[in-house]
Order: C-alpha cells, then sequence, then structure tokens
C-alpha cells in the first residue's frame, strides 16, 4: 500500500480533472462522460459486490492518502481505491469542507461556518455526513470538533468508510470525538429512521452529493426526513438542524436539485472557493436550513 502527502495519484489527478475541469464551452458543462463513466463503474461495482464487500482480494491499486489538519496539527489518513469508482476516491469538494472545518477550529470568530458549529452543553455536537466516500469530511469533523459524527454510504462503500474511521480512531478519540459507521440509502426512509433513535443530528454534512439527477429526488427526501422531522413526512416540524454541502458545479441540470430544495428549505451561500486552476467554477459551501 502507498503512502501519499495529501496529493492524489496521477491516475486519480486526471481522473478528477477530466470530471471536474471545464472543457465545454458550449453548454457550460463540464466533461459530462468521465464523471458518467465513473457513476457507471460504482454501478458496475455495486452489482458485483455483496452489500457490505469485504473481499480485500478484490482491491486492485489503493493508496493511503495523508492530511494534515493545521488547526490540530494532527495528520490523517485515507486508504482511497480509484479502480473501484467514485465513492473511492476524495473529491475537491471534500477537500474544500475539511480546509473551510480547518479554518473554523483555527480562529472561530472569522469563520463563515461558526453558527452552525456552536457547541452544545453538556454533550458533543451530533453530526451526520451523507454520501461519504472516503469519510475524510466526517473524520475530520469528528477529530477538530470533538464531535459525535455517523459517516454513512451506499453498503458496498461501508467496509472501506470502517477500514478508515479505524484506521484514524486514535487521533479522533484523543480529540473527544468518535466515528460511527452506517448505511444510509437516500430515499430509503427506514434507513433515516433507524439513525435518529436518539433525536435528530445538530448538523448534517455532504460533499460532492448533487450530480447524478436520479440522485436528486431521493436525497431531497432523505434531507426532508433528517431536517424537517414531522414536516418531512408531511406533518409538521423542525429538527432544528442545519445541512451544510460543498458543491463543484459542473452541470446545469443541478440546478433543478436548487430549485427543489429552495421550495422546503431557506438556501444560503455561506463560503465561496476560488476556482481550481483552469476551472471555471469553485467549490460553494451552501447551508440548507428550515424556513421559518
Ligand atoms: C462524488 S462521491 C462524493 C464522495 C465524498 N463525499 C467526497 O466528496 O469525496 C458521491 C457519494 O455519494 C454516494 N451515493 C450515491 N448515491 C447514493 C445513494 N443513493 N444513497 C447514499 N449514498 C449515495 C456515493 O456512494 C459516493 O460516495
Amino acid at each position: 500500500m502507498a503512502v501519499r502527502d495529501n496529493t492524489a495519484s496521477d491516475d486519480q489527478e486526471q481522473q478528477i480533472s477530466r470530471a471536474h475541469h471545464d472543457h465545454d464551452h458550449d453548454h457550460d458543462e463540464i466533461d459530462q462522460n468521465a464523471l458518467r463513466n465513473a457513476i457507471e463503474e460504482q454501478e458496475h461495482q455495486t452489482n458485483n459486490n455483496n452489500d457490505d464487500d469485504d473481499d480485500e482480494s478484490s482491491v486492485s491499486s489503493e493508496s493511503l492518502q495523508k492530511h494534515h489538519i493545521t488547526s490540530i496539527d494532527a495528520t490523517l489518513f485515507t486508504r482511497l481505491i480509484p479502480s473501484r469508482g467514485l465513492s473511492f476516491q476524495l473529491w475537491p469538494a471534500a477537500a474544500a469542507l475539511v480546509n473551510l472545518l480547518d479554518r473554523h477550529v483555527a480562529d472561530p470568530t472569522t469563520s463563515p461556518i461558526s453558527n452552525f458549529l456552536a457547541g452544545r452543553p453538556n454533550r458533543s455536537l451530533r453530526i451526520l455526513e451523507l454520501g461519504s466516500g472516503t469519510g475524510m469530511v466526517g473524520i475530520a469533523a469528528a477529530a477538530m470538533l470533538g464531535a459525535n459524527v455517523t459517516v454513512t454510504d451506499l453498503p458496498h462503500v461501508l467496509s472501506n468508510l470502517r477500514f478508515n474511521a479505524e484506521q484514524n480512531g486514535k487521533v479522533i478519540s484523543l480529540r473527544g470525538g468518535f466515528v460511527s459507521v452506517e448505511a444510509l440509502r437516500w430515499g430509503e426512509v427506514e434507513d433515516v429512521e433507524g439513525l435518529m433513535v436518539d433525536g435528530p443530528f445538530d448538523l448534517v454534512l455532504g460533499s460532492d452529493v448533487v450530480y447524478y439527477e436520479e440522485l436528486f429526488e431521493p436525497l431531497m427526501k432523505t434531507l426532508c426526513w433528517l431536517l424537517l422531522g414531522g414536516r418531512g413526512r408531511g406533518g409538521g416540524g423542525s429538527s432544528g438542524g442545519v445541512f451544510l454541502m460543498a458543491h463543484l458545479k459542473r452541470w446545469k441540470k443541478e440546478s433543478g436539485f436548487f430549485r427543489k430544495a429552495r421550495k422546503v428549505f431557506s438556501v444560503e451561500k455561506v463560503h465561496t472557493d476560488a476556482p481550481l486552476q483552469g476551472a471555471r467554477n469553485g467549490v460553494v459551501v451552501y447551508s440548507f436550513a428550515s424556513k421559518k
């Protein structure tokens, strides 16, 4: 297993830049094929894997990526397995959200996300991450904020998520945090209910989870169940929680997701990163909260 210093492998760099850099000047869309190929590859993996795939012999290429978190002077490691598809890579929106959390912890007084991360009396912040992929965002949040974080994804992604959570267990627990790994399939109400037995989460995190039109509706349903409680199920209410989502705009059709979201949530831009070299857009961090 290779250990890399906070840089993507050459293959991954190419895959990420193919998917994320804007080449299509006619359509204001960036290389659709690269991401679609990655998605098809993931679907192929999903079909070929058991629900919770622990068969490490099928791993064809992997690397341990090293991330230094300046605010807590700690190093985190995540295992990436690009050959298994997009759930096993670290996407730029995740890196941007980790950087924003790092800057928040270093200086909360100038942080645009302070309002969402205020501590709770006598207990840790309870955070849920949707579509965690490698788990870097949730793991970093647990370590930086001493938070109790549930990282979630589709069943076939969980063995790598568990590996990454365990890999960083010491740093997380030294900082008073905790990470648990659970399946949460968007649009499946029983998955959400199973995770909310202890009450609503204070904060929901997500990075690069809006990319495929078929997933907009199930993701929205899950957000409603998590953040609006009874109202999401047709009754009235709000959990008071907020969804912080890091997003890199690729395709025009994504505005369909934001249109749906604005009907039920108050959606605000809380931070915008400068575009990566050669890209039209930078990562934007949005907050989604219950409308008053
Ligand atoms: C582009 S990746 C982003 C991964 C990670 N958040 C990051 O930014 O590095 C999208 C993630 O959403 C997950 N995902 C896709 N469809 C899903 C669904 N129906 N339910 C739950 N997770 C899903 C994928 O497995 C994948 O991990």
